[in-house]
């Protein structure tokens, strides 16, 4: 599948709009589609074999829905996700949606419900759910340590810039075979430094560790995401620090929802958010595509209000 993340807007009226993934399809599209009179923004996900979409009219949940079923069934996605609302999410209980996790906060405050829809048995298989409840549960007996962690002398912390991007390239690439979006694209990359708040650690001039908060200004929820450490850099605290740094800019900003959607076999990225004080809200199944296959995601949430630790960190531009 040819990688090109595209921002096509389709303004799509219909019930059918028929899209076949070819080589020349974008790996992301968003369509603009009108449900009772009132705008719909659908992401099809062609990486990850999925639909997203945020619900943001209770009344019409059925038409939203019956639209969706279409969609998927038409270009054979293997998931649906729909992030639904209080008012809404158990109405979507009867068209065979499962509850995956909850996001206490994410809707200015209200929670946003991870609805799933499967369109396939290997694509709703629980292959490591004993394995990932066992991580789950040493992780969750890991002490908070709601102190900000140090950075080992030698390293900087600094917002990443264009100058930045090919050695992020190769950061990405050397850390990940496959990723849930095209990071390794420089002009994806490129996108996310201009966009969002992209951190990285260097040290003797290399980029040893990266990550990144994706903002959500309307709901002032943000997303922290594509975690990566070289392996020879590893279990210093770096992204202990870097995770941390990112958060004192997030709520000096005023943002009330933070939130990572991590992989639920690395012990390593949930003991992070775990000792950071977030707290688990459940596992999406079988929901991107990394490293190759398939992979469950465990959600996990702060909702930062008046947190006074977080006015000072060692080092911190
Ligand atoms: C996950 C990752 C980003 C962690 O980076 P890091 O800089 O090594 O993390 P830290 O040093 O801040 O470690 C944080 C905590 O996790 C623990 N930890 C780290 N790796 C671990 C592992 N493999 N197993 C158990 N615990 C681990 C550390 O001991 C530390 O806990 P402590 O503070 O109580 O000692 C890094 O291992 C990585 O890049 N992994 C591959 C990419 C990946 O899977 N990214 C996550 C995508 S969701």
């Amino acid at each position: 599948m040819k990688s090109t993340y595209r921002w096509q807007v389709i303004n799509n009226m219909c019930m059918s709009a028929n899209l076949n993934l070819t080589d020349d399809m974008p790996s992301t599209e968003f369509l603009e589609t009108i449900i009772a009179g009132k705008p719909v923004q659908v992401t099809l996900d062609y990486i990850n074999d999925r639909i997203k979409v945020r619900s943001n009219n209770p009344e019409d949940i059925d038409l939203l829905i019956t639209y969706l079923n279409n969609l998927t069934l038409q270009n054979g996605f293997g998931k649906v996700i729909l992030i639904a609302r209080k008012e809404d999410w158990e109405k979507t209980l009867p068209f065979g949606y499962i509850l995956e996790a909850v996001n206490s906060g994410y809707f200015q405050g209200d929670p946003a419900y991870f609805m799933a829809k499967f369109y396939s048995k290997e694509r709703a298989n629980r292959n490591s759910l004993i394995l990932e409840d066992n991580i789950l549960q040493s992780v969750l007996q890991h002490p908070l340590n709601p102190l900000p962690p140090r950075l080992p002398s030698g390293y900087v912390v600094r917002e990443a810039v264009a100058e930045d991007v090919p050695q992020l390239v190769h950061l990405y690439e050397q850390i990940f075979t496959t990723y849930p979006s095209p990071i390794t694209e420089p002009d994806y990359l490129q996108h996310l430094i201009n966009k969002y708040t992209f951190k990285i650690i260097l040290h003797a001039g290399k980029i040893v560790s990266a990550a990144s908060a994706e903002t959500d200004l309307k709901n002032m929820a943000a997303e922290l995401t594509d975690c990566a450490c070289r392996p020879e850099y590893q279990s210093q605290g770096l992204m202990s620090y870097l995770i941390f740094s990112l958060e004192l800019d997030l709520i000096r900003r005023g943002f009330k929802n933070l939130f990572t959607i991590c992989r639920s076999i690395s012990t390593g990225i949930n003991t992070i958010f775990r000792k950071q004080g977030y707290t688990y809200g459940g596992r999406l199944i079988n929901n991107c595509s990394i490293c190759g296959q398939f992979e469950d995601m465990n959600l996990w949430i702060k909702n930062p209000v008046n947190n006074l630790e977080y006015r000072t960190l060692p080092n911190h531009p």
